[in-house]
């Protein structure tokens, strides 16, 4: 479905600043974890807040996660890193009863799809070098591709069409920023 490929050199940006990534990583767990307690607040979305309570404690679990290895490889929590990627998806959502709904989940269906895509990566990548990081990213990519494929059907239980013409345009932005890679070694 994704129209642009992630950069090649995208993993041995990550692999040389694994310290930065992995704090980056952490972050970007908890951002997940308060998004889908923020989706709650949505008229359309209240008969899916156990759904998405489930979602936060699993992503707060993965935060929980991240954090053992950053205490076991004695790497400080910092602050996030910046991502030109997330801020633009985010800026284009729309505002208004029925619309911005609609671009929030889609927003955190393409922060959920690239996130699986690109644990996916990392899993592959560390095999050789990192088993524990390896095993790790691995372990998440199921539960990334669940998130995404979640948000996508709620979005189109409320309205299939506009879904679907929104996913479009997405889609198309998704590929112009990432041809603007971040030069953070940041996951997104
Ligand atoms: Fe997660
Ligand atoms: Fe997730």
């Amino acid at each position: 479905m994704l129209r642009a490929k992630v950069a090649p050199e995208w993993f041995s940006k990550i692999e040389s600043n694994i310290g930065s990534a992995l704090v980056d990583h952490a972050h970007l767990e908890k951002r997940a974890a308060t998004t889908a307690l923020t989706l709650e607040r949505y008229p359309e979305l209240y008969d899916r807040v156990e759904e998405l309570n489930a979602i936060a404690i699993e992503e707060l679990e993965h935060f929980q996660l991240v954090l053992q290895i950053l205490r076991r490889r004695e790497i400080p929590f910092g602050p996030a890193l910046p991502s030109p990627w997330i801020k633009g998806l985010m800026r284009s959502m729309r505002s208004g009863q029925g619309v911005q709904v609609i671009d929030h989940l889609l927003c955190c269906c393409l922060i959920e799809g690239r996130s699986c895509e690109k644990f996916q990566i990392l899993a592959d990548g560390f095999r050789a070098t990192d088993p524990e990081l390896a095993s790790f990213y691995g372990g998440l990519v199921e539960s990334e591709g669940n998130h995404y494929a979640a948000y996508l059907l709620m979005a189109r239980q409320i309205d299939e069409r506009e879904t679907d013409r929104r996913l479009d345009y997405y889609l198309d932005l998704d590929a112009e920023l990432m041809g603007a890679p971040n030069p953070w070694p940041a996951l997104h």
